[in-house]
Formats: structure tokens, sequence, C-alpha cells
């Protein structure tokens, strides 16, 4: 089954330089449950003197009205982090580690091989407490400061994180730098590792090849695709790197593939209108759906 994962109310908000109220998070939310998206990533449950934007994590999980059918998750990084979202009910947690070194110290200051021993408990406290479990292989094709990552790595730590315990994967192109053939080369090999429904697909749109990854990513088989009303977001230790893929993009390209996809565009606009008075002013300028590219990164 095809699903779509909002991830605009964590990943597009981790990154706005303004703190956005929890009051007008909890209307986005609640106005993204009646779009038709099938899981919305809500927050993070991270320390909140790293991602300060949302550190007000419980009060917008405990205050949402909660769509039956729709999925709510959040990052979480640690037991710390854990303890926190199992007294949120979180319905699924995400880990998140990445296929370089340099990125992973940067972004949860440990080494890939120092998360997964933090992860263990984990993904034994969220199966226990009845949640599914998401694993997030950020860097999946370029580092920002390595960069170009080979797939042998991106499948290792793959790998690493079904030992885990993970129910899904979500590879992650963190700096949008990602082109069609480098999507198709490292799909070639996973694929043969992991079943195609227990792999989502994470992509940036810095360069505006989004759209295209996810429709090669169809092409292989995938039908989780992660994406970013308006595409917002970023990530606050990925310099340069810019918002998701638009959401709205998405759902208008897997349709010309004639896919059923339930999801109004009207309703998202309607969330995405909620964040006008908030946002950023280059980000206020984009057109309706549009991504913000970064027209200077040199990655
Ligand atoms: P650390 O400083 O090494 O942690 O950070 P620590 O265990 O030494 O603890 C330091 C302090 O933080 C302590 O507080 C802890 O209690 C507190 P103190 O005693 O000093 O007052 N702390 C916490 N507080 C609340 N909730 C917690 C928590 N953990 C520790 N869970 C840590 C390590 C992992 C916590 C930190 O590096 C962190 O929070 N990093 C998160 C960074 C982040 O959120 N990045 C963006 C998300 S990832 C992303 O965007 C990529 C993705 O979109 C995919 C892609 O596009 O690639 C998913
Ligand atoms: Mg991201």
């Amino acid at each position: 089954m095809l699903k779509i994962v909002e991830v605009g109310p964590r990943d597009g908000l981790q990154n706005e330089p303004a703190v956005i109220p929890p009051a007008v998070k909890i209307d986005f939310v609640n106005a993204l449950s009646l779009s038709g998206v099938n899981e919305i990533e809500v927050s993070a449950f991270v320390s909140p003197r790293w991602v300060p934007q949302l550190a007000d994590a419980e009060e917008v999980f405990r205050k949402i009205a909660r769509r039956e059918g729709v999925v709510y998750s959040a990052l979480v990084p640690n037991e710390k982090g854990l303890a926190r979202a199992v007294s949120a009910k979180v319905d699924k947690v995400s880990l998140f580690t990445a296929a370089s070194e340099s990125f992973n110290q940067k972004n949860i200051n440990t080494s890939i091989a120092g998360a997964i021993q933090r992860f263990l408990p984990v993904a034994k406290g969220a199966h226990d407490a009845g949640m599914t479990l998401r694993g997030y292989v950020s860097t999946a094709f370029w580092c920002p400061f390595e960069g170009r990552i080979a797939p042998a790595a991106v499948i290792e730590v793959v790998e690493r994180l079904i030992d885990v315990g993970v129910d899904e994967v979500s590879i992650s192109d963190t700096i949008g730098k990602a082109s069609p053939d480098e999507v198709g080369m490292l799909l070639d090999g996973l694929l043969s590792r992991i079943s195609t429904d227990r792999v989502a697909v994470h992509f940036h749109d810095t360069y505006g090849r989004g759209v295209e990854n996810v429709l090669t990513s169809w092409s292989y088989g995938i039908r989780i695709f992660d994406a970013s009303v308006g595409g917002l977001g970023g990530c606050p230790y990925a310099p340069g790197a810019t918002g998701n893929v638009a959401t709205e993009a998405v759902v208008k390209a897997l349709k010309s593939k004639e896919e059923t996809v339930g999801v109004d565009l009207e309703q998202l606009a309607n969330a995405r209108r909620l964040l006008d008075p908030f946002l950023s002013e280059e980000r206020r300028a984009l057109p309706r759906g549009g991504s913000l590219a970064c027209a200077t990164c040199e990655f």
C-alpha cells in the first residue's frame, strides 16, 4: 500500500529560525490529520539544547486530536527520548543514524557503532511498549563533510538497524544531492537484503531532484515516501541542506503514475497556510508546494 509520511511538523520546523508556538503546531498537525496522509512525524524527543525548536514535543503530542488510521510518530535518539515518547503515547518511534561518521558525530554526538549500541535498549523498550520502529539512515548518498557515500556503507548500516529490530528503514538524502542514477545504484544493492515494503525514501530537494528521485524509487517498487508540505525542512547539523521534497509535488507525481493517493491537496494547503505568519521571509516567498533550492551551497 502506498504511504505518504508527512514530516513537516518535525523536519520542516526543526530548522526554522523562529520558534513556532505550540498552539500553532497543534493546529498544523490537526489540519494535516484531515488531509489523508498516512503518517505524521509530529516532533522529536531530542535534547532541547540541540534542537530548541522542538522542545515542546510533549505538549504538542498531548494536545493534538488524533485521527483514527493516522500514525503519529517522533524521532527518538536515546533511552531518555524513549521515556518521553512512551509517556506522550507516540505510535511509532524513529531512531536515526547515518552512513557517514562525521555527520553522525555532528548530529548525535557519537559514532555509528555508538549509535547502534545506544539503540538496542531503545528498540526493545519501544517494542515492549507496543510501538513500531523506524530507523533513518542519513547521508545515504552524499555527506556534507565526506562527499559521496558508497552504497556498501549504507547497506551495512541498514543491516545493523535490522539487527537492532527496526520494522522499517528510511533511506535519507540529507543534503538533497542524489541523482536518480545514484538512487537506482543504491536500491539495486539494498533491495536484495531487505523487502521493498520495509523501505521508505526521504529526499531533500536542494538540487530540485526530489520528485525525480521519488519516481525512480517508485519504479523500484518503493511505496513509502517521506515529504513535507510546502517543501519545509532541513537539518540544523547539515549546513546548506534545504527542505524535504514537497508533499504536494510527490502526490501529483504519484498520481501521474495512476497511483491512488488519498491526499487532499486543498487540505494540505490549508495546513501549510497556518504557518505563514511564522515562517522566515525566504520560506514565505516560495510558491505553494515549491521547495527552497540552495543556490549557493557547494556540496
Ligand atoms: P549529548 O549532549 O551527547 O547527550 O547529546 P548526553 O546524553 O551527554 O546528555 C546531555 C544533556 O542532554 C543532559 O542534560 C541530558 O539529560 C540531555 P543535562 O544533564 O546536561 O541537563 N538529554 C536529553 N534531554 C531531553 N531529551 C533527550 C535527551 N538526551 C539527552 N532525548 C543527543 C546526544 C543525541 C541527545 C543530542 O545529540 C541530540 O539531541 N541530537 C539530536 C539532533 C537532531 O535532532 N538533529 C535533527 C534530526 S536528524 C535529521 O534531521 C535527519 C533526518 O531528517 C533524515 C535525513 O534527512 O537525513 C531524520
Ligand atoms: Mg530530513
